[in-house]
């Protein structure tokens, strides 16, 4: 995160750590630095969560390119871990939309064929998550498809007003509440 956070004004000391790479893979691609520490773990295990607690908050979590992969229960247990163990941090939750929605260009991010990979978990509005847990406060939305309108193909830019296609990139910006 160039430029560091806007929440605390300081560089982020923690940096997410690839669930299949290794220590000396992470030492080549994020060489640890004075405000950077890397934790080689899943992020839905909760080892790391005294690592993180026994540094100095505010705490900004950033769940970018993740929550699709995984199932409901575990965004959940992630979500609610957060909420439990970090009160007064801010969450960054980046989602797709349900599966079911009109086509659109980033259908073909769907596809097996073209990923290798598969989404597994979606939510169309971000007000679903705050019912996990009482102190989850949804701040704000951005749809993606909102910014760079000269970049998106002219399919997009025509059904990003349909609500269930805005769903499908969506970052939720969140506060724990103290
Ligand atoms: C699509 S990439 C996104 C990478 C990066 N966050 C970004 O947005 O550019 C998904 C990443 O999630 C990681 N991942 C998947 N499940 C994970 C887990 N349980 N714990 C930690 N990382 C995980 C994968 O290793 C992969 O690097």
């Amino acid at each position: 995160m160039p430029g560091g956070d806007q929440i605390s004004g300081r560089e982020p000391r923690f940096a997410p750590a690839q669930q299949d790479s290794t220590p000396a893979q992470q030492d080549s691609t994020l060489p640890p630095e004075a405000n950077r520490s890397v934790i080689a773990n899943s992020v839905l295990s909760r080892d790391w969560h005294e690592a993180v607690a026994d540094s100095p908050g505010p705490w900004l979590f950033i769940l970018e390119g993740l929550t699709m992969y995984l199932h409901e229960s575990e965004v959940r247990s992630l979500v609610t871990d957060l909420a439990d163990r970090f009160p007064g941090s801010h969450v960054l939750i980046e989602t797709v939309g349900p599966r079911s929605d009109p086509p659109g260009v980033l259908q073909q991010l769907r596809d097996q064929r073209t990923t290798g990979t598969e989404f597994v978990w979606s939510v169309r509005r971000h007000e679903q998550l705050c019912r996990w847990h009482p102190r989850l406060e949804l701040l704000n939305t951005w749809y993606v498809m909102d910014y760079h309108a000269e970049a998106w193909p002219f399919l997009v830019r025509t059904l990003r007003h349909l609500p269930s296609v805005r769903a499908q990139s969506k970052i939720g910006h969140f506060r724990i509440a103290a």
